[in-house]
């Protein structure tokens, strides 16, 4: 019988069971002790709505605009590498369901499906995410790749510079194609539909390098062309390089910090993203939702600000936009709906995700999320 799917945590234990434990991991950890990466979650649960009755309920939306994007609910698909890992043709899958749900979809520099195979299989256009690399030649082609293929904006992550150290992967020997120890191998076996699914895709290296990075022949040469790229000399000056060289919409991921909010506005971006890259950068930074209010004060009638980070349910995505977030990101919750079920088990999460944030909106009594304050939290 079809598994009764009512939660993320669901699509999670779900997810858990179907992906081999090499790239269930990947997405399911933080990095070091994992402090922040919980604080997320947990954080949330600190935050108490306040509750009202006896008003009109009837007729709501969620509808708000993200970087002049209308979209069903303040909710867009987080950038995340090898997610063609999590399911064949992962990122083909999960834009497929954003767009047919109405909500953005944004596609990683560390993808397994390239740029091209995602515009070719979509109808919307999408967001891309770049990643700064030490090879400019590479990134100024990927900015051109992106805008040919018709991306609407450019998300920007500046908490890469350096690679935080995530137990798991080392134990696992994560790497794409995965490295295929006997340990690897027995436990994708007990992985029958996953299996499946690679046997009938091309798509097992990272698209948007392969076949476009100088020097990269094979899985050995991407695996330490990965490793040596990430730029650690990224500076503002290159954030106002990408802005000129792109001339579109451009959000700027990853900052945690009232100073860098500042400089951040300062560029022009479009939006910035208050967030520890799921927990998985600086372990012992506070969670994305206690960073949060500090930003929206110092830059928020600047820029949008949006956050994420441990948004598991309609109720936090609620609760961030009443803390002053314009916009979401889920990460995890829809690589877990992907693991578990593919292309539908995306649109269950955000199905998922948009009731209790409907509901959870209407008990608060409001019928239009636009029209929600922080006066739905309790003080
Ligand atoms: C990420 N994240 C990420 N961010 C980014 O800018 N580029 C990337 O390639 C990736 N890759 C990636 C892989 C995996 C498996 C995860 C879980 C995360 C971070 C991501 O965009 C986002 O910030 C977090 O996932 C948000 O936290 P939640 O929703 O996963 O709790």
């Amino acid at each position: 019988m079809a598994p009764v799917i009512t939660c993320i945590e669901d699509l999670r234990q779900l997810a858990q069971r179907r992906v081999p434990r090499m790239f269930y991991d990947y997405a399911d950890s933080g990095s070091w002790t994992e402090t922040t990466y919980r604080a997320n979650e947990a954080d949330f649960q600190n935050i108490k709505l306040r509750q009202r009755v006896a008003v009109n309920m009837e007729h709501r939306s969620t509808a708000v605009e993200m970087v002049g994007q209308r979209v069903a609910m303040p909710v867009a698909l987080a950038p995340t590498g090898l997610t063609g890992m999590q399911h064949a043709d992962g990122e083909i899958l999960a834009a497929r369901a954003a767009e047919a749900f109405g909500v953005p979809f944004t596609l990683s520099t560390m993808s397994i499906c390239s740029i091209e195979d995602v515009a070719a299989h979509t109808t919307q256009p999408f967001w891309f995410q770049l990643y700064v690399m030490r090879d400019r030649e590479f990134i100024e082609r990927l900015i051109d790749r992106a805008k040919l293929a018709g991306c609407s904006a450019l998300m920007l992550t500046l908490d890469l510079q350096i690679v935080g150290q995530r137990h798991k992967d080392l134990k696992n020997g994560l790497s794409a194609p995965p490295r295929l120890t006997l340990a690897n191998l027995v436990n994708m076996m007990t992985k029958p539909r996953w299996c499946l699914g690679m046997l009938g895709t091309t798509r097992r290296g990272f698209g948007n390098v392969v076949g476009h990075a100088k020097g990269v022949s094979d899985p050995a040469s991407l695996m330490r062309w990965t490793g040596e790229q990430f730029d650690p000399r990224l500076s503002w000056a290159d954030v106002e390089w990408v802005k000129r060289r792109w001339g579109g919409k451009l959000i700027l991921k990853g900052i945690m910090d009232a100073e860098d909010a500042r400089l951040a506005a300062q560029t022009g971006a479009d939006a910035l993203i208050v967030s520890n890259h799921g927990g998985r950068q600086l372990d012992g930074a506070p969670s994305s939702i206690e960073a949060l209010p500090a930003i929206v004060d110092a830059v928020g009638s600047h820029i949008e600000v949006w956050m994420d980070g441990g948004v598991r349910s309609g109720q936090d995505v609620l609760k961030a936009w009443a803390l002053g977030a314009r916009g979401t990101l889920i990460g995890r919750p829809f690589l877990y709906g992907l693991g578990a079920l593919g292309q539908a088990g995306v649109t269950k999460a955000l199905e998922i995700i948009h009731k209790e944030l409907d509901l959870s909106m209407a008990f608060c009594g409001h019928t239009q999320l636009s029209h929600v304050g922080a006066d739905i939290l309790v003080r």
